[in-house]
């Protein structure tokens, strides 16, 4: 199936299901019924397949994991209740007491703060490096190093990561790539056809595409040598946690979603519920018309915004003056660079603030890939927590706005920041 195609299809058949169903039906419950002990006994041994409990698995929720793999190419996922909480399970799916990860120091405020002040708290120690500086990416891997994790395009900064480059030096020395592909959405960048091993998204985003839904999910390429790299001895070894199953050895490709399944979800719990699963997969069925839309508007709003004498900076991979354009070009193979835009204003954070005040249509609130332009000032709100030198290597600064362009129409869009810009 095409990827258009897929967005309805994939992961659901109807005569699977009573009565045939047009759309997944939604399985609010928290357990399933056992046939016979022999049953129970052989679903808790993994030797028939089925659902027992909704927070390991559920069947609305199974729909939308196998439908994000089928997009992703990926070889399984597993859907779970936020971006953070998949972001979370990713790393700990890698890495444990003792180990290292290294990061892109171009992340999303919460997962900055995951990394620098969390994960540390249980052990886990994050450097943070410039991502395409691959001579500096060489030089953080040690033989603790078990993920190397970027954003497609960062957030705010919109900076692309060189994901084949990346993945060629992750890959020479056994280490796994985990890339967020929440801002670009499988349908604009294919991460896995360059190397990355992991993908990890916040669903909340442009998947459920209307703001009705937090939810994140975990997708597996399929192509990493977790028993050649010798640095995960947890998949591929016998798991006490899962009376001594051994991942690699019984799931072979999938083997990282399982454990990240059988074990981390079983434990720590952040199971996504099926009525949100229902509605983000009810988003999935127009992302592919959703994500043209927002890239043609996004891409008129930052080339209006180049051409103001109050904006000092337009940050947009797919603005041909942008340092990044090349980049960006390679992995947006369609042409279309999502619908993100940020900018800086020339007077900082006062005229940040101004801006806000005095724009109408946008909404001002905390999120980002709804069908409704959003808007945001990152220095006071999500990277409130950041010191000034902090926001300057996350690449963004006082006066920064963060848009994100909505499906509305395009003469609306650009007339309404038009007014806020005039208004200051
Ligand atoms: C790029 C990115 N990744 C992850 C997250 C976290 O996702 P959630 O809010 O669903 O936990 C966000 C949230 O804004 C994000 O922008």
């Amino acid at each position: 199936m095409e990827f258009e195609t897929k967005c309805l299809h994939s992961g659901f058949d109807p005569y699977e299901f009573k009565d045939n169903p047009a759309l997944p039906p939604i399985y609010q419950n928290t357990s399933f019924l056992f046939d016979s002990p022999e049953h129970a006994a052989n679903l808790f041994a993994l030797k028939d397949e089925g659902q027992i409990y909704t927070r390991i698995g559920n069947t609305t929720v199974s729909v939308l994991e196998e439908r994000v793999a089928r997009l992703e190419e990926g070889s399984g996922a597993v859907a779970v209740s936020s971006g953070q909480a998949a972001i979370t399970l990713a790393i700990l799916g890698l890495a444990g007491q003792g180990d290292e990860v290294i990061a892109s120091s171009y992340l999303y405020g919460g997962t900055y703060t995951l990394f620098r002040y969390t994960l540390p708290r249980f052990g886990i120690k994050v450097k943070f490096v410039d991502i395409n500086d691959l001579s500096a990416l060489k030089d953080a891997i040690n033989d603790k190093t078990r993920a190397i994790y970027g954003e497609v395009i960062g957030n705010p900064s919109l900076i692309p990561m060189d994901i084949e480059a990346i993945a060629k030096v992750a890959h020479s020395y056994g280490i796994a790539l985990v890339v967020d592909n929440t801002f670009a959405t499988p349908f604009l960048v294919q991460p896995i056809k360059w190397g990355a091993d992991v993908i990890v998204h916040s669903m909340t985003k442009y998947l459920s595409g209307h703001g009705t839904s937090i939810g994140g999910i975990i997708v597996e390429s399929g192509n990493f040598d977790w028993k050649g790299s010798g640095r995960y001895p947890s998949l591929i070894q016998p798991d006490p946690a899962y009376h001594n199953l051994n991942f690699w050895e019984t799931f072979g490709n999938t083997a990282y979603t399982n454990r990240v399944r059988l074990s981390l979800l079983r434990d720590i719990g952040p199971a996504l519920s099926p009525m949100n699963a229902y509605l983000i997969l009810l988003g999935i069925e127009t992302l592919h018309l959703r994500m043209e839309r927002h890239s043609e508007n996004a891409k008129i709003v930052a080339e209006f915004l180049e051409s103001r004498d109050d904006v000092s900076k337009v940050f947009y991979p797919g603005l041909k003056s942008s340092p990044y354009f090349e980049l960006a070009k390679k992995y947006f193979y369609r042409g279309l660079f999502s619908g993100m835009v940020c900018f800086s204003l020339k007077q900082g954070r006062p005229a940040g603030e101004a801006f806000i005040k005095n724009l109408p249509l946008f909404y001002h609130l905390a999120n980002v890939g709804d069908a409704r332009s959003l808007v945001i000032h990152p220095a006071s709100t999500t990277h409130q927590q950041l010191t000034l030198e902090q926001l300057e290597a996350a690449g963004i600064d006082e006066g920064f706005i963060r848009l994100s362009i909505g499906i509305e129409s395009i003469e609306d869009i650009v007339t309404a920041i038009e007014k806020a810009l005039v208004s200051i």
